[in-house]
């Protein structure tokens, strides 16, 4: 071997074993590998064994659900699944896992996490530690089907790479963070079926990247906040079953890429934005269950196409909208429990529905009801 190439794979073995130094002799920083073990010790999983994995010292490449960054070597992240999909639950033959315990604080040790995602436990109780808004790196925050309560940390805007906040199907409670719309990076928002109450942040349409905020089945009141008209990704918004109130804002009919739009069982008033049916790329509105009035604007055309266009159990008057003879497509209507009155039109959009999209309305005839007088 050449003299320099030997001195090169003698300060290669100086590099590495320096290196393995600082990490522990495994590849697993035992600080991490620490918090990791704290963290497990606030969690009991009987079923399935999850956790078996998790002892020896390289934490790195065989505990179960735990991945470094090959760069840093740190835990990057923890990922597990309680539902079908996991892996060791498919083999395991049942259906769904089951865990109990806490999330430790001690998780927010591991500084360099981009991933925590722990979901469908059913039974992990206690709150989301305030702690976790001081990892920096943190990407995916995946909590869904748990028990968890208290509330979202207050200093979850800090979170500026967070793209994914899920914590849906728990008991969360408290009022949205007011620091919530800082979070510049967010795509994806799931606060649904929780206990979350006070109003929607009026700044929420600085989210300026989120795509789908799924906010229903809490007790979130006020208003929708006109700046939600700035969200130029937003194509999914959905506040239903909450005590929302007001009027549903114009802006909304600017969203460009907004597709479906559930503001269903809540307690908005006042008209319907003519912006937000003359909207292009809107498949599915509801707006079933509210105080809505005034006329439908008759603002439909060649480029509505509705999958779902619900606007039952309102106070809806006037006629059923001649435009909507237009439409491209209108798959499922129903304007039934409404004021409405006059003839129902009767082209192609109107060819399959059936009377219960119309029933108990003030004076509605023709199509599949009695026969105009
Ligand atoms: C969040 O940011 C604020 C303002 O920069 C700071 O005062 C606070 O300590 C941060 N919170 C955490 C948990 O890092
Ligand atoms: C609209 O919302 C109502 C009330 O929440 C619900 O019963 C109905 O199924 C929804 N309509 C569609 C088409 O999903």
């Amino acid at each position: 071997m050449a003299p320099h190439l030997l001195s090169f794979v003698l300060l290669l073995v100086v590099v590495v074993a320096a290196a393995a130094c600082v990490r522990g002799s495994s590849g697993c920083p035992t600080s991490d590998r620490d918090a990791l073990l704290a963290f497990r010790s606030a969690l009991s999983e009987k079923r399935l064994g999850m956790f078996s994995s998790w002892t020896g010292d390289d934490c790195c490449s065989q505990w179960y659900g735990v991945s470094c960054d090959p760069t840093t070597g740190r835990v990057a992240d923890v990922s597990l699944r309680g539902e079908s999909q996991d892996p060791i639950i498919a083999r395991s033959g049942l259906s769904r896992g089951l865990m109990y315990g806490r999330i430790s604080p001690e998780i927010c040790r591991l500084d360099r996490l981009t991933t925590l995602i722990l979901t469908d436990w059913k039974q992990i109780s206690g709150p989301v530690p305030p702690c976790i808004t001081s990892l920096p790196f943190l990407r995916i925050l995946d909590l869904v089907g748990n028990r968890l309560s208290g509330p979202v940390p207050d200093d979850i805007g800090n979170l500026s790479r967070l793209t994914v906040l899920n914590v849906a199907n728990n008991q969360i409670s408290g009022s949205i963070p007011t620091s919530l719309p800082a979070l510049s990076s967010l795509v994806h928002l799931d606060l649904s079926n929780n206990q979350i109450s006070g109003p929607i942040p009026g700044d929420f349409g600085n989210l300026r990247r989120l795509s789908r905020a799924l906010l229903s089945r809490n007790r979130i009141s006020g208003g929708i906040p006109s700046s939600v008209g700035h969200m130029a990704r937003l194509a999914d918004l959905d506040l239903a079953h909450n005590r929302i109130s007001g009027e549903i804002p114009g802006s909304l009919g600017s969203v460009p890429v907004l597709s479906s739009l559930s503001l269903d069982s809540n307690r908005l008033t006042g008209q319907i934005p003519t912006a937000l049916l003359s909207s292009r790329g809107l498949g599915i509105l509801n707006l079933s269950r509210n105080a809505m009035e005034g006329e439908i604007p008759d603002v439909f055309g060649s480029h509505s196409y509705y999958t779902a266009l619900d606007l039952s159990h309102n106070q809806l008057s006037g006629p059923v909208p001649k435009t909507l003879e237009t439409a491209a497509f209108v798959g499922h209507l129903d304007l039934s429990q409404n004021h409405l009155c006059g003839p129902i039109p009767t082209a192609s959009p109107f060819d399959h529905l059936e009377a219960a999209s119309f029933a108990n309305n003030d004076c509605l005839c023709g199509g599949p009801l009695p026969a105009c007088k």
